[in-house]
């Protein structure tokens, strides 16, 4: 694993970010890592506070997120409000030395508001009006809604700007989950807007949207339309329904601001935060461009049960360290146990609660939350874990919650807290628009996935003993020795420029199947792919094969190295100058797809640096096997272990955790911190399942 010259990561140049803020503990410094969960109090009869303090002091609980979803607490009716409930909570909480992260309450509305205000729900695709009783289940264009909101968050911020127990904003929660498209008339007229800010001009519009296709000219923005529904073999224009995703980031976005702007200024020195919602499966808003406007970046994290849970918590927690510019970063929520919102909700098994908040911190958390602190005896969430489990205090998941709240302080006071995660040399570049765009239904497939393609790469490059960073493509990601593009099939020509500066100058690339199809607005490359990058792979190709299930039709194609390709295979007609083909396909199935002895992997030189151009969907066993042919070299390091390293100008702190469900025996730099499930001697450790070894390495 290389671990560069180029640490901390990034804080790459960026005039409209806000400075970075982090909250105060109630500790004697105010530091440390922040340990609890999501506090709804409100659930809960007043006979229960007592003994949820006591049992959050017995967790080492020095947080909680308090009142998310409370808002029909606070305002029961139009006319009244109650705070004294709050105010009761509050100073029982700081009082006992745990500080309390305040919800602007706004995710889930009063029922009495929808009843007298129906006009506030969002409508869907095909017309339908979204029913209230759920989260979100507001217009984020609704001017009364917002009037609502900004009043609560208005008086919130009178109430609690001095309170000293009160040491962060958390405005909304997961904005966006449920109300990410609305076709209301407030957002079709927004968008309307919107659409005249971007493009001025409506024939700009009408160059972008390629509205020549199917008569869908426009003669002005009055007849701009939101995507709805149009039947149901119908397809929506594709260039429409980009700006119409990045018009929902954006208007979402402008919320959550009036929101934080309403408190802050009131309130202006605690530190706000909205919690994003990035794992590989999702990755809702433009979290690149929202990562502006927070103080400090915080997430929820939900794992993948299965062989790849480490890895991909591994993937998640790298992105969202991306989009905290390298900072530490704050985990808002995960679980301690199983959700309840899957077809099938598999638990963690005992260890594996402590091994995954012990990665996150790994990989730059300074703080470790759950949702939620005691498990619901009602509601939709009712069999969702909690820390305090339905079994109660005597209890296996219990007793380790406290274990946790532990072995956390112990890291707090050897210093984790603050440090950064030291960069890898290679990023895997991820981009919104990217991964919205391989949604999209008319693209040569519909198994395009541009963020599981991300994932694939990262799982590649730890199999390869060489972890990767993924980076947002907007960020800086100048400073690394390798970039990868996965499936990033719409490119910008501004992006294109910087990614051939960057091999110019000597950088190296991976550029993959699907990649430079199209620029930003669904415009195809015309003279072959993968056109704006062509000079830089040195290849072109004419044609995209898709491999796929049809009757007597080949769903795999080899290479002459041994792999197999799936999915997608480039019809590459020529290779540039000095540009190596480091594999064909060869066999019956390339034969009879007219693609035998095609180049598949080409290397071309560039500038200073070097591309690979990777033409077919390689598995991940393919992939990393390409990786140390060459790109890594063999690996150095054990690829079953994963190893990362934060630091600060006192000192370096390694973790190291195993992939699998094994014991391992590892070597290890430093002093042990924390052993969890581990045994040391001199300088080996034995890890058992589950276990993760923390060093620390003072700096002279
Ligand atoms: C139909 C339509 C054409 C075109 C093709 C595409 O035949 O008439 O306009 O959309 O489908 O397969
Ligand atoms: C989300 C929400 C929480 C809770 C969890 C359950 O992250 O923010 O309120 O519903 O999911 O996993």
């Amino acid at each position: 694993m290389q671990h560069a010259d180029n640490w901390p990561l990034g804080h790459g140049p960026n005039a409209q970010r806000r400075e970075f803020r982090w909250p105060q503990l109630l500790t004697a410094d105010g530091k440390g890592i922040a340990y609890g969960g999501d506090y709804n109090p409100d659930q809960w009869p007043e006979s229960v506070w007592d003994d949820d303090i006591r049992l959050m002091k017995k967790a080492h609980v020095n947080v909680v997120a308090l009142g998310i979803f409370s808002w029909d607490k606070l305002q029961p009716t139009e006319y009244e409000w109650d705070f004294t409930w709050l105010d009761t909570i509050i100073d029982k909480l700081g009082s006992n030395g745990i500080s309390v992260d305040l919800a602007s309450m706004t995710a889930t509305a009063p029922m009495w508001l929808y009843e007298k205000y129906p006009e506030v729900l969002p409508v869907e695709a095909n017309g339908d009006v979204i029913n209230a009783g759920s989260r979100q289940s507001w217009s984020a264009e609704s001017p009364i809604f917002k009037r609502f909101a900004l009043e609560v968050c208005k008086r919130l911020a009178e109430r609690y700007k001095d309170n000293p127990y009160v040491t962060a904003w958390h405005i909304g929660n997961e904005y966006g989950w449920n109300q990410r498209h609305d076709y209301s008339k407030n957002s079709e007229d927004a968008f309307r807007r919107w659409c005249k800010r971007k493009y001025g001009t409506i024939d700009a519009l009408n160059e972008a949207w390629g509205t020549a296709f199917w008569s869908q000219h426009l003669n002005s923005f009055s007849e701009v339309l939101v995507p709805r529904h149009m039947g149901a073999d119908s397809m929506v224009n594709p260039a429409q329904q980009l700006d119409y995703e990045r018009f929902g980031s954006d208007s979402i976005k402008e919320f959550y601001k009036a929101e934080r702007d309403m408190i802050e200024s009131i309130c202006p020195d605690k530190p706000i935060t909205t919690n994003f919602m990035v794992s590989t499966d999702q990755c809702v808003m433009d979290y690149a461009d929202w990562s502006d406007e927070v103080d400090f970046v915080s997430n929820d994290h939900y794992f993948t049960a299965g062989r790849t849970h480490v890895d991909e918590l591994a993937c998640s927690d790298s992105l969202v360290s991306g989009f905290a510019n390298g900072r530490p970063w704050y985990l808002m929520e995960h679980s301690t146990s199983a959700v309840q919102w899957k077809p099938l909700n598999a638990r963690k098994r005992h260890g594996e609660m402590t091994r995954d908040a012990l990665e996150h911190v790994a990989l730059g958390a300074d703080a470790i939350c759950f949702f939620q602190w005691r498990q619901s005896r009602s509601g939709a969430e009712t069999f969702h874990s909690a820390m305090v489990p339905h079994a109660g205090e005597d209890s296996k998941l219990f007793r380790e919650v406290c274990e946790l709240g532990a072995t956390l302080e112990a890291l707090s006071k050897a210093g984790v807290q603050g440090s950064e995660v030291m960069a890898g040399d290679t990023a895997i570049l991820f981009d919104a628009d990217c991964e919205w765009m391989t949604r999209c239904e008319t693209l040569p497939s519909m198994q395009l996935n541009h963020f599981h393609a991300v994932r694939d790469w990262y799982y590649a490059f730890l199999d390869a003993g060489a972890r990767a960073d993924v980076v947002p493509l907007r960020g800086d990601w100048s400073a690394y020795r390798t970039i990868v593009m996965p499936t990033m099939v719409n490119i910008s020509e501004q992006a294109a420029r910087r990614v051939r500066e960057f091999v110019c100058a000597g950088g190296r690339v991976i550029i993959d199947y699907a990649t430079g199809l199209m620029d930003e607005n669904f415009h195809a490359a015309l003279g072959g792919y993968p056109g704006m990058l062509r000079d830089i792979a040195g290849v072109r190709s004419e044609e995209v094969v898709i491999l796929g299930e049809a009757d007597g039709e080949p769903d795999a194609l080899q290479l002459d190295s041994g792999a197999t390709v799936r999915l997608w295979a480039n019809d590459v007609t020529s290779v540039g100058e000095g540009a190596q083909v480091l594999a064909r396909y060869v066999g019956p199935e390339a034969q009879d797809m007219e693609l035998d002895d095609v180049p598949a992997i080409v290397q071309h030189p560039f500038g200073e640096g070097v591309s690979w151009y990777i033409g077919c969907d390689l598995s991940v066993e393919a992939k990393a096997k390409f990786l140390c042919e060459h790109v890594t070299g063999q690996p150095q390091e054990a690829p079953s272990i994963i190893h990362t390293v934060r630091g600060d100008e006192h000192a370096t702190y390694h973790f190291y955790l195993a992939r699998d469900k094994k014991a391992h025996t590892i070597t290890f730099e430093g002093e042990p911190v924390v052993a969890f499930r581990a045994r040391t001697d001199a300088n080996s450790a034995q890890l058992e399942r589950s276990g993760m070894l923390v060093t620390k390495i003072a700096r002279k």
